[in-house]
């Protein structure tokens, strides 16, 4: 199974890579590419669910101790995908779900009729970057898993995760990093890094995530470094944890 969405992943990049750097070239990419990788993400998110299964389960198995006082957890995931981490928020919570890309709606749509232990606040359609909708200091909890790759900038995105979490609340993450500079997976990365980022829609395999966190005023954190059973991807070295503002 894994190999199989391996498969597609190198085969997508492969193929893809030519026409997608001339179209680029030409200006015809971005739209192009923003409809076509929800489709191909929802393949290769399937699996990447059952391979961090575990990782994630125990992670999000601390997302209750962030409720408030009433109990229930607000919760606000940006760049939802196709919504895969819903199985892993406890029953009742609120969860709002943000992206950038319109095209993934048709998939978070069906996540979420199948999963019905929560509750839905309408979908916001907005960068990380801006989430100017939601109000300071208005949620428990904000996640992202496989989005701080994407944006265009980790230290905006942050600053509005900070602005909308509660004090108190806490910022959940699993995001692919760079490799170590003295491995093979960081000249896997470095070699796959311009096509990767032209076909996976601005997708950047080398950014030291870890650092942007770091910097960030959070009051806490825990964030451990951990590779992913993904056996021939670039984006098996990841950071997995939560900060708490
Ligand atoms: C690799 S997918 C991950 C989806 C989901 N989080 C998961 O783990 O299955 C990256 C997601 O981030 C979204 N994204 C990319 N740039 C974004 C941005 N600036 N703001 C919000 N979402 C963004 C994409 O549209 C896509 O849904």
């Amino acid at each position: 199974m894994w190999f199989n969405s391996d498969l597609t992943l190198h085969l997508s990049m492969w193929l893809l890579t030519l026409p997608a750097h001339l179209l680029d070239f030409l200006g015809l990419w971005k739209p192009l590419a923003m409809r076509l990788f929800p489709h191909l993400y929802a393949k290769v998110s399937l699996d990447n669910h059952t391979v961090m299964y575990s990782c994630k389960k125990e992670l999000f198995s601390r997302l209750p101790d962030f409720a408030g006082p009433s109990g229930q957890l607000k919760v606000l995931e940006i760049g939802c995908g196709t919504g895969s981490n819903f199985p892993f928020y406890p029953r009742g919570a609120k969860v709002t779900c943000t992206d950038a890309n319109p095209h993934f709606q048709e998939y978070l749509r069906k996540s979420q009729a199948e999963n019905d232990h929560l509750h839905f606040e309408p979908n916001l359609l907005a960068p990380a970057e801006n989430l100017s909708e939601v109000g300071d200091a208005s949620v428990d909890v904000v996640v992202s898993t496989a989005v701080l790759c994407s944006v265009n900038s980790v230290e905006k995105a942050l600053k509005e995760v900070l602005r909308i979490l509660k004090p108190g609340g806490a910022y959940f993450f699993v995001e692919h990093v760079c490799a170590d500079p003295l491995s093979w997976t960081y000249i896997f990365q470095k070699i796959y890094d311009p096509s990767w980022k032209c076909v996976f829609t601005g997708c950047n395999l080398c950014r030291e995530t870890w650092k942007d966190l770091e910097k960030a005023p959070f009051s806490e954190m825990k964030l451990q470094h951990i590779r992913a059973p993904f056996p021939w991807r670039p984006t098996a070295p990841q950071i997995t944890g939560y900060a708490i503002k």
